[in-house]
């Protein structure tokens, strides 16, 4: 099947850059860091919430083409641990706009087999946010179709110590002191666990950065930086990512000739990648 008959170009670009996308070889797991919504703002002399609202609209646009591309699953930085620095009346915003949007996004995102998951440390978050994902989670749990995956209060840095402690916690409730950790069981232990680790991450705005995301998922993951900021981040641009994904090779650590990763230090030592398997498909 070809990517224009899940998904009806809009104009010239949009159908060129799906015209080159090959449909069996698309991220299993797209994570992006959205950013740059402030700067959209500030260069239309807008107050910064403006950039936020405007933000939605993108993340409406990329969810709803993910899902039709039929991509497994898309991680979204919505917020992470080091935004309540913010102005609070930036932070109060940006939680009344995520309860705004699941509560008007939620019957879409449903209807279309979406799974709605969040991770993060959500107990710190407002408890009408908490009872809001708490419900969009519960509501969208049997659905088997695109993963969405939020990160709220989300950091990489603190996602690794509640898994070790989730770990160390495991080991002292059952007196196990022969125990070792290997990279399978530090996965099973992460907010992500079971889904694949991201094959693409996105960063909009021209960062160099990985800002604290997902920083053991990421480990093979290919990076694609664009100037674009978030608001401005369109179908066509999300096309353009894929397509630019499509053409490099990877190779895992070893030569352009090997599929899969050359080694795995979970001791598996088949020459796949230690999680997903799938991926040798793609060198
Ligand atoms: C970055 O812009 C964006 C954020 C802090 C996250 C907020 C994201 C949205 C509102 C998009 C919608 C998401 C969902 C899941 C509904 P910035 O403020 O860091 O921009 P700047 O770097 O230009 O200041």
């Amino acid at each position: 099947m070809k990517t224009s008959a899940l998904l009806k170009p809009a104009d010239r670009e949009e159908a060129e850059f799906l015209e080159k996308l090959d449909p069996k070889r698309l991220p299993e797991h797209l994570a992006v860091i959205m950013d740059g919504n402030g700067r959209w703002a500030e260069r239309r002399h807008l107050p910064r919430i403006a950039g936020h609202r405007a933000g939605v609209k993108a993340a409406r646009e990329v969810i709803e083409t993910c899902a039709r591309l039929h991509l497994p699953c898309l991680t979204l930085y919505a917020f992470s641990l080091e935004n309540w620095r913010r102005p609070q009346a930036e932070v109060d915003f940006l939680m009344r706009l995520l309860r705004e949007y699941l509560k008007r996004e939620l019957p879409t995102i449903h209807k279309n087999n979406i799974r709605l998951l969040v991770i993060g440390r959500s107990e710190q978050l407002p408890e009408a946010v908490r009872q809001d994902i708490a419900d969009a989670m519960r509501q969208t749990a049997r659905n088997t179709g695109m993963k969405l995956v939020v990160a709220l209060n989300y950091g990489g840095r603190a996602e690794l110590a509640d898994a070790f402690n989730a770990l160390l916690d495991h080991v002292r409730a059952n007196g196990l002191s022969a125990f070792r950790a290997d990279e399978q069981t530090i996965s099973d232990h992460l907010y992500t666990a079971g889904l694949p680790d991201p094959d693409l991450l996105i960063r909009t705005s021209g960062e160099m950065r990985v800002s604290n995301f997902l920083l053991w998922q990421i480990a093979y993951a290919e990076i694609y930086v664009t100037e674009a900021l978030w608001p401005d981040f369109s179908r066509a641009r999300l096309l353009e990512a894929l397509v630019d994904f499509q053409k490099r090779e990877r190779r895992y650590g070893g030569l352009a000739s090997t599929r899969g990763r050359a080694h795995s230090a979970n001791g598996s030592g088949n020459g796949q990648p230690a999680h997903h398997p799938s991926r040798s498909k793609r060198g």
